[in-house]
């Protein structure tokens, strides 16, 4: 099981969730090597919303590559959620091996590329060693929450809790999950809403957004 040392600062602990509030550059050297069976993640895209021209730093989570790849296991997935604005900047990784592309598709156009506005969005699947799909693979997931999450998210960056349950069936099941740039919690909600024994741990480096990922996480 993994453990992480009391310095992080836990502002939620549940049954099966664990978010920390901290910088990812620094938790992360406190986990374990080979501890963690999947990172599945919604990292900064170096992509504003407002415009697509208006960027903002991807570069923390192509630095964290060396420490990504220690703590996971030898076969274990690392799934991201991209903009396709972006697309070539995520094969970057050196370590991982890049497997298929998914993408999420929501009923209506949400955000901007440079062709116009757009209504979908990708998750790129890497892996490390040579990891199963644990659940009947997708490759098209509706963009929509879980029936039994009613609760209205108004930030644009809270992903579609029935996508992050996906993602965590195909590839995190009873195992345990991280996420470095856990934002709103999406990933930590749809967990607890799928009653799986899998442990998801999450890092946030903004306190407001952790403290609101904790609200939902208890209601
Ligand atoms: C795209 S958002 C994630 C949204 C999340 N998936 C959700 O559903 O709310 C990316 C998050 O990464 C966080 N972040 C950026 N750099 C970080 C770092 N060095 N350590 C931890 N979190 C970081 C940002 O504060 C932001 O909340």
């Amino acid at each position: 099981m993994l453990t992480i040392p009391e310095e992080g600062n836990v502002i939620w602990r549940g049954d099966r969730s664990l978010l920390i509030l901290g910088d990812a550059r620094e938790i992360l050297p406190l986990i374990p090597s080979e501890s963690v069976d999947a990172i599945i993640t919604d990292p900064p895209y170096g992509i504003g919303y407002a415009s697509y021209d208006s960027e903002e730093s991807a570069e923390v989570f192509f630095e964290l590559e060396e420490e990504f790849f220690r703590v996971l296991k030898p076969h274990s997935w690392f799934v991201f959620w991209w903009s396709q604005k972006n697309l070539p900047e995520a094969f970057r990784f050196k370590n991982f091996e890049y497997c298929w592309m998914m993408i999420t598709a929501y009923q209506r156009a949400n955000s901007r590329c440079p062709l116009g506005w757009k209504a979908y969005q990708p998750i790129l699947i890497f892996r490390k060693g040579s990891p199963k799909v644990l659940a009947k693979r997708q490759d098209t997931i509706p963009g929509i929450e879980l029936p039994s999450f009613n609760i209205k998210v108004k930030q644009r960056d809270f992903k579609p809790t029935y996508v992050q349950a996906t993602l965590l069936a195909m590839f995190g099941q009873n195992g345990v999950v991280l996420d470095p740039f856990a934002g709103f919690g999406s990933l930590l909600v749809a967990n607890a809403a799928t009653g799986v024994s899998r442990l998801v741990v999450g890092i946030e480096k903004d306190e407001e957004r952790a403290r609101e990922a904790a609200r939902l996480l208890s209601c």
